[in-house]
């Protein structure tokens, strides 16, 4: 198995490690317990975990509750017939599905197919479970059948651990013992999938926004301020745009509070009206403290179009036959933990700007687009009330639009009320119960699901890995019965793919002409400089000339005194030498000196060769 995770011990035991001390650290309070020492149970990753029997086998963090008993025949599982039967209808629907897996009651029932109308996906919905349970292989596996049904994705991959979707699986037995299980006709297939990063950070056809398209009720969002200082943003924006002064980058946004809260700009301050100086200069600061964060990177041209989320590929499709794919879209976002307000910000970005770019359809047979949000509590990491009323909204309104949002995430908790409350579909791997919060999270997950036979509390916790609680909205828009579901296994790789692979897939893409280059195009920032400068050479003009008329007129004050002390001696002169010893030629030039001297046009040259000796500093 050349995919076994060679370069990236990946998924589970380094995830975990990265995941705890994040939580722990940010904003989630509820969090920190849950992933301590745990991982090392799922090194199962190399084999690409099959265990048949799983909810016994070895979970070991799971134990405690776990009776460690061999698998027991279907008989003995939680539902009674009545209820498998009842779940066997629950999840059978005209229209095309994507199947999500088979019943798991005891054994796995491969004739109990749990499944999900591909029309529902605008529904929403959660993928919610402990570290290594199986979230980001049921995010691949329900990607790579959404865009086999010519769906387009969008997807987030955080830890890269998603990338392996674009290179066919790999068989193994172990794989077909779990797949031929659930009734799963499994064959490897390799989805088209475009790889991008934020502002050329990391792997990935650069996506990049300006300012001015991200608009300042986002931005203000983001920067968390209140309504006086979000009115005021949308003040300084448009003065900008009646001012000619393009706002692309946050340099140019930052320069251009930088100047009206300077000298230059007191009379353009002036001008906007209603922006006080003080507020100003708040905005200022926390757009400084956002570039910090690293938000600097996706400002800048070219903008990204989010109709290119929405291309199609044809290939090879899971039945060997040329397929139309819907393209996978997956945002490279290594190192996002360090910045969890720019990706929010920008995956925020993304979805408003597609809500803008999609025309309304209501409910369609499949949907335009799904968004998958993976690692969301980053998304919500110490997100301000604004912002997840910005959520909110988009992800009610997204849907008339034929977008279908999944989040994912550990538990629903961290998935903010307003928001969970719009997620029809929910597939809840195992959660932990070690520490009072994990039993706090367990019941309020409980408290969510409509009634079924089974004792939730108990069975969220024997969940074995890839297995989850299922439940869906059905093609009438209702809830389906709840579904202990062993999860099909995706048909790409496990693993990430190989970074040469992807290396070369992104210099392939033909999006790299589009997006490739940063365009430079003169911003606010360079504008503003420019008079800037004008400003200041205007400053030292006035002052040189300044200085130039004061010595001009030092320089007559001095003639003057020069003139009167030389007719005095003149005068002397005379009275005491009446013989007359100055020759009338003599005494000519001395007063034609005399007259040129005082002319206007001698004291003028003289005012220019002091100003011109100034000038040249
Ligand atoms: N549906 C599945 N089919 C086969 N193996 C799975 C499945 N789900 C999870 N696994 C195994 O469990 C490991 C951890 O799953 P993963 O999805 O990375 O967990 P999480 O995202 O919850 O941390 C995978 O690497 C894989 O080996
Ligand atoms: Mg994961």
């Amino acid at each position: 198995m050349a995919e076994n995770n060679t370069e990236q011990p990946a998924d589970e035991t380094p995830a975990a490690g990265q995941e705890t001390p994040e939580l722990a650290k940010a904003t989630t309070p509820t969090a920190p317990a849950p992933e301590p020492a745990e991982e090392p149970a799922e090194t199962t990753e190399t084999t690409e975990t099959t265990e048949p029997a799983a909810p016994q086998a070895p979970q070991a963090p799971q134990a405690p509750q776990t009776p460690q008993t061999p698998a027991a025949p279907a008989s003995t599982g939680p539902l009674s017939q009545k209820a498998v039967d009842a779940v066997r209808a629950g999840y059978t629907f005209e229209g095309t599905t994507l199947d999500i897996g088979a019943l798991v009651n005891g054994d796995p029932l491969a004739d109990v197919q749990v499944r999900i109308p591909l029309g529902m996906l605008n529904r929403h919905g959660l993928i919610a479970g402990a570290t290594g349970t199986g979230k980001t292989k049921t995010l691949q596996g329900l990607a790579e059948q959404i865009a086999a049904n010519g769906v387009p994705v969008f997807a987030a991959d955080i830890k890269g651990d998603l990338s392996g979707l674009a290179v066919a699986g790999t068989p193994s037995d172990k794989l077909t013992a779990r797949t031929q299980g659930i009734g799963q006709d499994w064959h490897p297939v390799a989805t088209p999938t475009e790889f991008f990063s934020l502002g050329g950070v990391g792997q990935g056809v650069p996506l990049r926004a300006t300012v001015e398209g991200f608009g300042p009720t986002l931005l203000a969002r983001v920067l968390d301020l209140n309504e006086t200082q979000e009115s005021s943003l949308g003040l300084v924006f448009h003065h900008a745009k009646q001012n000619d002064l393009p706002l692309i980058t946050l340099d140019d946004l930052r320069t251009l509070l930088a100047w009206l809260t300077g000298d230059e700009g007191k009379a353009d301050l002036k001008g906007i009206g209603g922006l006080s100086p003080q507020t100003a200069g708040v905005i200022l600061r926390e757009i400084v403290n956002f570039a910090g964060q690293g938000a600097d990177v996706f400002f800048g041209q070219p903008a990204v179009e989010v109709t290119d989320f929405l291309r199609t590929s044809t290939a090879p499709g899971p039945d060997g036959a040329t397929t139309e794919f819907g393209v996978v879209s997956m945002l490279e976002v290594p190192g996002v933990q360090d910045r969890p307000a720019v990706f929010s910000t920008f995956l925020m970005y993304l979805l408003t700007e597609l809500f803008r770019a999609l025309p309304e359809v209501g409910d369609q047979d499949k949907p335009k687009l799904v968004f998958f949000f993976d690692e969301a509590h980053l998304l919500f990491k110490g997100a301000s009330k604004n912002f997840v009323e910005t959520i909110t909204q988009t992800v009610r309104l997204i849907r008339s639009k034929g977008v279908g949002i999944f989040f994912v995430t550990q538990t629903p908790k961290d998935v903010p009320g307003d928001v969970l409350g719009q997620l029809g579909s929910r597939i809840q791997h195992a959660l932990r119960a070690h520490t009072p919060d994990d039993a706090k999270a367990l019941k309020a997950t409980v408290s969510t699901y409509p009634t079924s036979e089974y004792d939730l509390g108990e069975v969220l916790t024997q969940l074995g890995t890839g297995e989850a609680i299922v439940t869906v909205i059905n093609d009438k828009g209702a809830p389906t019965p709840v579904a202990w579901t062993r999860v099909r296994a995706p048909q790409g790789s496990m693993n990430p793919m190989p970074a040469d692979a992807m290396a070369q897939a992104i210099a392939a893409s033909p999006l790299q002409a589009k997006y490739g280059a940063p365009a430079q195009t003169e911003g606010a920032a360079a504008k503003l400089q420019g008079r800037i400068d004008a400003a200041s050479q205007a400053a030292a003009d006035a002052a040189a000339a300044k200085q130039a008329d004061a010595d001009a007129k030092a320089a007559d004050r001095a003639e003057r005194e020069r003139q009167r002390d030389e007719a005095a001696r003149e005068r002397e002169s005379r009275s005491t030498s009446r013989s007359g010893s100055r020759t009338s030629k003599e005494h000519g030039v001395a007063d034609v000196i005399d007259d040129v001297v005082k002319s206007r046009t001698f004291q003028t040259v003289v005012r220019e060769v002091i100003r011109g000796l100034f000038k040249k500093k």
